[in-house]
Parts: structure tokens; C-alpha cells; sequence
């Protein structure tokens, strides 16, 4: 079934996933197209809006993407965000001009007043904060438009055509530091382009499911499978694409968290495709034998990730593609452009480069993080794969300082499990983003029955965090911690001391190594 359709208008801007994903988010469909596309391709889709994107020009540089003048003839809504709104003014007469000395030059959060009658605004209040970030800004505002927002700095903050249905703002809605963003983008879907909201994540699903099909035809697919919540959920979307050509190759280093292998194995036998576990476990224990430098530790585990991983493909024989869960964050993160065919070097995931693949698939590039959870949900993943926390591929090696054992390992798998245990009795799961058990290589004096011990310290981390890149350390009420405290030295052997780590990111990070 054709949905209602919104083309998000891409000028190289940094936030057209973003944008796309706040269109996503209201029930409507839409497709992220480059500004050079033909109009004749886009009036194919049979929009019912177009969005521009912002982007990092200067609309009156020669050299500066600009606007086909037949997107104006589509007789469609059209919303411009920064660089779009600007694009918007100067394609249609009005004029555009490096904002002087600082006047109506904004970044970050601007108080913003708004025009109530307006379309894009209506039911929002008159006054709130936005988000800008435009060095130019809109001397003259073309014919037809008028002024809808104004801020301190900047008397034309956002303009208006309503009865062609054109409509520009110079901060970015899509953005969480502007208030009533998403009320503004729904105010154009539906009051504007007159949007239903006929799209679902079932429809996503069958949409990828469908294009996977089409792709791979009778290609076999090797995906390596970690037991992340981005891999788990490329393997299941692959599963129900092409089930039988794909294999998931599960390297099992053994520095897994209490029965995660297991519970992988367990998930993944239920569908039908070819799951491999390698238990490489003993493998990996005795490389990182002796070894306590973090970045060494690291650099075992990667690489011999890898070895394991190819060893498993060349059994498995032909491969045509090689498929990762790579979500959008990670495409950003790497700056990696759109790879598409390769003889697999080392990406994202860093795989191996010596096997030969002649493409990577990556369905869930364009999703973020929690449209993937909710993609796995409808894709039937259980709830402890799809809800889980991230968890680093070296797994609990960066979490045991110092020389990696087996007994060591042990410990902090009992500790890491009765800290999750009681913050899931907490009811608290949910309000933390990461948290795990860290066991110290250090020891301390401590007393028990009536005896003297020398024995680990445990720490205990937990953030709150929406990018990772920075966080918080969690408030966890001090009778939780009190009871956490309690079972870890009574339940766990050789722990006689708790710390709980109160440091934020910066300046620590959120592993320990
Ligand atoms: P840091 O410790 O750098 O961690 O503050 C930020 C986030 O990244 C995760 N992390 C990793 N994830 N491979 C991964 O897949 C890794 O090597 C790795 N190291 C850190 C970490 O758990 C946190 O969520």
C-alpha cells in the first residue's frame, strides 16, 4: 500500500536524519532525498510535503546548493528549516545577507516570540525558547510571505506564505532544545500537508523487509552477531527477509555477563535461520593471560575477535554480503560516508578484511536507537534483548582492572548480576540508561565473623545519559544501595567492600578502561 508521502529535501545539513526520524516519529512517511534529485523523480513519489533541510552554505555563494524552481510549481506544502528557510526567501525575491557584526547572528537557545495565527504555531504559546544556528538571516522577505516570529536579535525568525502553503523558520524544530518543535512539525504534517498518519513501524518493517528481498535474491548473508540490541534486531529483520541464506555467527569470548550467551542461543533458535555459536571463551582467557594494560587488553580481544570470526566464515563457504547492525549514531560517529560496495576492510564494527564479500548490508543505518527497540518488539524480539543496555564488545575484560581470570571473571558476573537483580526489584531499570559492577584490582582489610579478610573491592557504576557522550552519575536512593551492598558481600566470595562511583562523564568516562 502507497502511504502519504513527505520528502525531506536534503542540503547537506546535519540533522536530516533527524528530521526525518521527527516525520517518522508523527505517523508519516517519508524519504530523505539529496537536493540534486530530479524534480520529476520527486513528483513520482506523489508528495504530500516537502521539507528543506538546513545545511552549511550561504545561499547567495554561486557555489551554494539551490532550489529547482519547479519544487515551487509542485503545488505542494513546503517547509524550510535554517539554510531551507533561506533557500525558501532568496529563490522566491527576497533577499538573504550575512547577519552584521553579531545583529540577528544567533547560536543555541534563543527566546523566540511567535505569531498564534499562524498555521505552523497555532495552538502553541505566543512566546518560547528555540534553537538556532544561522550566521545569515533574511533582509527581505519576498513577496507573498509575512513575518510570523520574531527574537530579541532577529526581527525575521520565520515566514509565511499561507496561501501557497510556504513556510520557513531559521532555528531547527526537529532539535529537543527547541519547546514546541515537534508540535510545529506536526502542525505542518497534518494541519498543513494534511497528513493522516497512515504510516506504522509494521509498515517500516515490511518496507525493509521488502527492499532486503530485493537486494540480496539469492545471495547468502553472514552476519556477525554480538547479542547487542542493534544486532540482535539486524538479524531478526534479515531472518524474516531471507531466513534460510542467512547465518549469524555468535563469537562467544566469554567475557560475557551471567547466562548472555545462553540466553542469545536461546532467542535466536527459536527463528529460522543457521545460528553458530563459537564458544571461544578458553581462546580468549589465554591471550589476555598476564595482560593488564587497558589499551593491550583491547587490542587482544579485537583482534582476535576477528581471527574467530574469519576462521567461522571460511567454514561456512560462500558469502555475498556481510550484514551489521550499525544503527544511525554510528554513522555519524565514524563520519563514514554511504559504503556500499567493498571488499570488506574494517568499519564500524571492525570485521575482518581479508574475507571477501562483494557488499555490506546495514539495514538499520538510517534508525536510531529507539526506533530500532521498537522495530525489534514488532519483529517479536523478547523484551531482555530489545530493552537491554549497551554493553562494549570487550565486554566484562574492561570491567575486571588488571589481569583478566577466570575466577575474577567469575566474581564480577555474580556481583554485575545481583546489582541488576535489585535495581530491577527497584523498579529503577528504566530511569538508568547504563549500569554494571566493576571489580577493582584493589584489596582492603575487612572483618567477618570474627575473622580478619583481605579481599576486592567492588564498585558500582551507573549513568544517566541520552548520548553517552556525556553523562551523569544516577541518584539511586541510599536504602537500594544499602540492600545492594548487603547481598554483594554476603552472596559473592572475596568482595568486602562497595564503593558507588559518583563521578560524571567528564571527566571520567563511563568504562572503567
Ligand atoms: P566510555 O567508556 O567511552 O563509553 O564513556 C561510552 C559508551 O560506549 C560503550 N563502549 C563500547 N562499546 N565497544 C563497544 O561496542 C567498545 O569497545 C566500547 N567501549 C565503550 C560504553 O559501554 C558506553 O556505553
Amino acid at each position: 500500500m502507497a502511504h502519504e508521502t513527505v520528502i525531506v529535501l536534503d542540503f547537506g545539513g546535519q540533522y536530516n536524519q533527524l528530521i526525518a526520524r521527527r516525520v517518522r516519529e508523527q505517523g508519516v512517511y517519508c524519504e530523505v532525498k539529496p537536493y540534486t534529485t530530479p524534480v520529476a523523480d520527486l513528483k513520482a513519489l506523489d508528495p504530500i510535503g516537502v521539507i528543506f533541510t538546513g545545511g552549511p552554505g550561504s545561499v547567495y555563494d554561486p557555489a551554494a546548493p539551490q532550489a529547482d524552481p519547479e519544487l515551487f510549481r509542485l503545488g505542494v506544502p513546503i517547509l524550510g528549516i535554517c539554510y531551507g528557510c533561506q533557500l525558501l526567501a532568496h529563490s522566491l525575491g527576497g533577499k538573504v545577507a550575512p547577519a552584521q557584526s553579531g545583529a540577528a547572528r544567533e547560536y543555541g537557545k534563543t527566546g523566540t516570540s511567535f505569531d498564534p495565527d499562524c498555521r505552523l504555531f497555532r495552538g502553541l504559546p505566543a512566546e518560547s525558547v528555540t534553537w538556532m544556528s544561522h550566521g545569515d538571516y533574511m533582509e527581505k522577505v519576498p513577496e507573498g510571505f509575512r513575518l510570523t516570529a520574531r527574537s530579541a536579535a532577529c526581527p525575521n525568525v520565520a515566514i509565511a506564505d499561507e496561501a501557497r502553503g510556504f513556510y520557513g523558520v531559521q532555528f531547527h524544530p526537529e532539535v529537543n532544545h527547541t519547546e514546541h518543535g515537534a508540535a510545529m512539525l506536526r502542525n505542518f504534517l497534518y494541519e498543513i500537508c494534511g497528513a493522516s498518519g497512515d504510516w506504522t513501524m509494521e509498515d517500516y518493517k515490511e518496507t525493509a523487509v521488502r527492499r532486503l528481498r530485493e537486494k540480496i535474491g539469492d545471495g547468502r548473508v553472514l552476519l556477525a552477531l554480538s547479542g547487542g540490541v542493534d544486532s540482535s534486531v539486524a538479524a531478526a529483520l534479515l531472518a524474516e527477509a531471507v531466513g534460510k541464506q542467512l547465518v549469524c555467527v555468535f563469537v562467544d569470548h566469554g567475557l560475557m555477563r551471567l547466562n548472555e550467551g545462553d540466553e542469545v542461543e536461546a532467542a535466536f533458535s527459536k527463528w529460522d535461520v543457521r545460528f553458530v555459536r563459537v564458544n571461544a571463551g578458553e581462546r580468549f582467557l589465554s591471550r589476555l593471560a598476564g595482560v593488564t594494560e587497558p589499551e593491550e587488553k583491547r587490542k587482544i580481544i579485537g583482534g582476535e575477535f576477528i581471527r574467530v570470526f574469519e576462521a567461522e566464515a571460511k567454514k561456512i563457504g560462500r558469502v555475498d554480503y556481510l550484514a551489521q547492525g550499525t544503527i544511525y549514531p554510528d554513522v555519524i560517529e565514524s563520519g563514514a560516508g554511504d559504503a556500499a560496495v567493498i571488499k570488506s576492510h574494517h568499519n564500524v564494527g571492525g570485521l575482518p578484511d581479508c574475507v571477501d564479500f562483494k557488499e555490506i548490508v546495514e539495514p538499520l543505518r538510517l534508525l536510531f536507537k529507539d526506533e530500532v527497540r521498537r522495530l525489534g518488539r514488532e519483529l517479536g524480539l523478547p523484551e531482555y534483548l530489545v530493552g537491554r543496555q549497551p554493553f562494549p564488545g570487550p565486554g566484562l575484560a574492561i570491567r575486571c582492572i588488571g589481569e583478566v581470570t577466570r575466577d575474577k571473571l567469575d566474581l564480577l558476573r555474580q556481583a554485575d548480576f545481583i546489582f541488576r537483580d535489585e535495581i530491577a526489584r527497584a523498579g529503577l531499570a528504566g530511569s538508568m540508561d547504563q549500569y554494571f559492577a566493576v571489580l577493582t584490582n584493589m584489596r582492603s582489610v575487612g572483618v567477618m565473623g570474627d575473622g580478619r579478610t583481605y579481599d576486592y573491592t567492588l564498585a558500582l557504576r551507573s549513568v544517566t545519559t541520552s548520548d553517552f557522550m556525556t553523562a551523569d552519575w544516577t541518584r539511586i536512593p541510599y536504602d537500594v544501595l544499602d540492600r545492594i551492598s548487603v547481598r554483594l558481600v554476603n552472596e559473592v566470595p572475596h568482595i568486602n567492600r562497595v564503593l558507588y562511583d559518583i563521578t560524571s562523564k567528564p571527566p571520567a568516562t563511563i568504562e572503567y578502561e
